[in-house]
């Protein structure tokens, strides 16, 4: 499991000048002193529009080189938390530091970051190379060496001129855009306009790199191989990116870690094996996975087992009341004994198939993950049929939704 911040790699400084606390990401130090090196600190965000919270105290660390996924369900504040880190919109409370340095009350201009949102602008006059160079030019050259006519022969524009074509030519080469330079948006597809808006980013090389579904305007296939270019850009680039997505399969597939956020509160930050096997809290389990984890209504004995419907299952609580017992689609399987359950439909996939079912007792539906092969054995759409699962891979989460400790029978596959 990774742990944060990587061992030897990172440490925590409190930086108590600022008043909110915020602490830096320090580098080991490498020939004199303490580096500081990049990264995103998010402590403690509040935010309200109106009389509703939006952001209940928000705090996550992504660290110089790390790919973060920020991933809820509309309207639970993942752009205001993209937009306060920006320095588009104030925060309420709390604080942001950049690269080491509290940017709470830093312009957006000022805080090094990069950002792509999934409405993004380009200049529909300029080229792709203009487009790609407007902010290089913002940073690099004076308002005088900006102006069209005069400013080519003031002292030093030729030279930061051609610094700029350099990188903006890397940049574009990263993105497969080299070809692309001279034309303007209105001759490109979306998805090439989506990269551009990307190099545009990139070309900066910022801190740390702030995208809110930039891939949401692509099809299926474009957003499958734009996922894996912006991952490698992200290595390459080696700044902290923040990256909000409501896919949870593109955060699990792009990402070091997962923070997991619904109603302004983040509710889980791990790795996405953990986040998928490990989930701390009932809305973790049932937001990260597809089709999403089976939750049976259960309770916990006096003498400690787990029972649904009254039939052991070979789980034993930590302690007596009622649980939700949830197993993934792909730990249930069809048995000659144990919970009864009545077969609906099958739905093939290719890879796997599904098998929709309903506990009997409870009327749950129910969804189990199968191997192709498994289709001839498969209980008819209307019969009746047992479920067995593996009980070391099977959670349990208390009245509140909360993790509760659960033993199983043993590590093995047991009938319930
Ligand atoms: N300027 C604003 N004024 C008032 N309410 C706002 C404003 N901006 C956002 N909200 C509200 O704050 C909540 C969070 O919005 P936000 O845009 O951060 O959600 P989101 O997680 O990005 O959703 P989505 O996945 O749909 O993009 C929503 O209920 C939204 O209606
Ligand atoms: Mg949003």
């Amino acid at each position: 499991m990774t742990t944060y911040p990587p061992p030897g790699v990172h440490k925590t400084v409190t930086q108590t000048k600022f008043d909110c606390h915020i602490s830096a990401l320090t580098a080991a130090p490498q020939h004199q002193g303490v580096q500081f090196v990049t990264g995103i600190r998010i402590q403690s965000v509040t935010k309200r529009f109106g009389a509703t919270p939006v952001l209940r105290g928000v705090s996550l660390d992504v660290a110089a080189g790390e790919f973060v996924a920020l991933v809820g369900p509309s309207g639970c504040g993942k752009t205001t938390l993209m937009r306060i880190v920006a320095g588009i919109e104030q925060a309420d409370g709390g604080g942001i530091a950049i690269g080491g340095r509290d940017v709470t009350r830093l312009r957006a201009a000022d805080r090094d970051v990069a950002m792509v949102f999934q409405s993004y602008a380009l200049y529909p006059h300029l080229s792709v190379a203009e487009n790609i160079t407007v902010p290089l030019a913002m940073r690099r050259l004076s308002a005088w060496q900006r102006l069209p006519l005069l400013g080519r022969f003031l002292p030093g524009t030729a030279r930061a001129a051609e610094g700029m074509a350099r990188d903006v030519r890397t940049a574009a080469e990263a993105l497969g855009l080299r070809p692309l330079l001279d034309r303007r948006p209105a001759q490109l597809s979306g998805g090439q306009r989506q990269r551009v808006a990307l190099a545009r980013a990139i070309v900066r090389r910022p801190s740390a790199f702030l995208m809110d579904e930039p891939l949401s305007n692509l099809d299926a296939s474009l957003r499958v191989q734009t996922r894996r270019e912006i991952v490698e850009i992200h290595r390459l680039a080696g700044a902290a990116t923040l990256y909000v997505t409501h896919d949870q399969s593109e955060a699990l597939t792009m990402a070091d870690r997962v923070a997991v956020m619904q109603g302004g509160e983040l509710l889980q930050v791990a790795t996405p094996e953990a986040i998928y096997a490990d989930p701390v809290d009932l809305r973790v389990a049932t937001f990260i996975g597809s089709p999403r984890i089976n939750t049976l209504p259960a309770e916990t004995g006096a003498d400690g087992m787990v029972r649904v419907a009254g039939h052991p299952v070979g789980l034993w609580g930590a302690s007596p009341g009622p649980v939700t017992l949830a197993i993934r689609p792909e730990d249930l399987l069809p048995a000659g004994h144990g919970l009864p359950a009545l077969a609906e439909a099958v739905e093939f996939l290719g890879e796997s198939l599904l098998l929709h079912a309903r506990h009997e007792a409870t009327g749950t539906p129910l969804v189990l993950r199968l191997p192709p092969e498994a289709r001839p054995d498969l209980p008819a759409s209307g019969s009746h049929f047992h479920l067995q699962f593996d009980t070391s891979r099977a959670l349990l989460f208390g009245a509140g939704g909360k993790r509760v400790g659960a033993t199983a029978l043993s590590g093995e596959a047991v009938l319930v």
